[in-house]
């Protein structure tokens, strides 16, 4: 058996409020924290309520870093679609984090340098909480299926499952979908102190069921979180925890 810690919640808001618990102690306690931010749907509700609370000034993210877990490769920066654009319109621009605080790995131009360079910022710093989502193929960050649990950084191809997942981003077309991104691995996510992971939906729950299951498995990316050091929460909806 897993020793994450499973908090199964009645909702979507609920499941958000749980994890924005976590972020406020930690940024209370410690204004100047390391996070690690995902995009996707499941993070937004969670963003809307740290948002909400940083306008009313209970928290701020003045002295925030920010490192987010992956990017497409082959859209540019700005294009409506990229997770640069994702944080800014999400989440950044409604805060008080300075800009030069938050790290996006770089989608554009050279893999490979890119990814030596996102490393090598990430050898620098100790992430205090990093947020997941998780894939319905069971994938963190862009970590696919099969991907070796000990290396950083790199580029990849996203399945076809992934890309299907997707396409809802871009306008239901999975020609438009980029085919490949570049991610931390999933031994930069097992560095970080505390590791949140989320997931809303029934289509979640598989994945979730893998999880819990405590087996480590190769297959099933997230599983690698059983073999992390320090605490892990998993907190879900009903939906998602519909098959533990
Ligand atoms: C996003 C990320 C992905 C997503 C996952 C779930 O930065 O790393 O692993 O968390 O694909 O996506 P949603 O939340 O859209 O279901």
């Amino acid at each position: 058996m897993s020793k994450i810690e499973l908090i199964i919640t009645d909702n979507y808001d609920e499941m958000s409020q749980k994890a924005s618990e976590i972020f406020i102690d930690l940024l209370k306690r410690k204004p100047n924290a390391v996070l690690g931010l995902a995009t996707g749907s499941t993070p937004i509700g969670l963003y809307k309520k740290l948002i909400e609370k940083t306008k009313k000034k209970e928290i701020s993210f003045k002295e925030v870093i920010t490192y987010n877990l992956d990017e497409y490769c082959d859209i540019p920066k700005n294009h409506e679609q990229s997770y640069f654009t994702f944080m800014n319109e999400n989440f950044f621009k409604h805060i008080d984090i300075k800009k030069i605080n938050t790290h996006i790995p770089n989608g554009e131009g050279n893999s490979k340098f890119n990814a030596e360079n996102y490393e090598n910022d990430l050898q620098k710093i100790k992430i205090d909480l990093q947020l997941l989502g998780i894939g319905s193929n069971g994938h963190i960050g862009f970590n696919e299926p099969g991907t070796d649990f000990d290396i950083g950084v790199h580029e990849v191809q996203l399945t076809e499952n992934t890309i299907k997942d997707n396409a809802r981003f871009f306008n239901n077309d999975i020609n438009k979908v980029p085919k490949k991104a570049i991610t931390m691995g999933i031994r930069n996510i097992l560095e970080a102190d505390t590791i949140i992971l989320l997931a809303s939906g029934a289509n979640k729950a598989k994945a979730i069921k893998s999880v819990m299951s405590g087996v480590i498995d190769k297959n099933v990316p997230a599983s690698a979180l059983n073999k992390h050091k320090g605490k892990v929460f998993v907190i879900v909806d009903k939906e998602a925890a519909s098959q533990i």
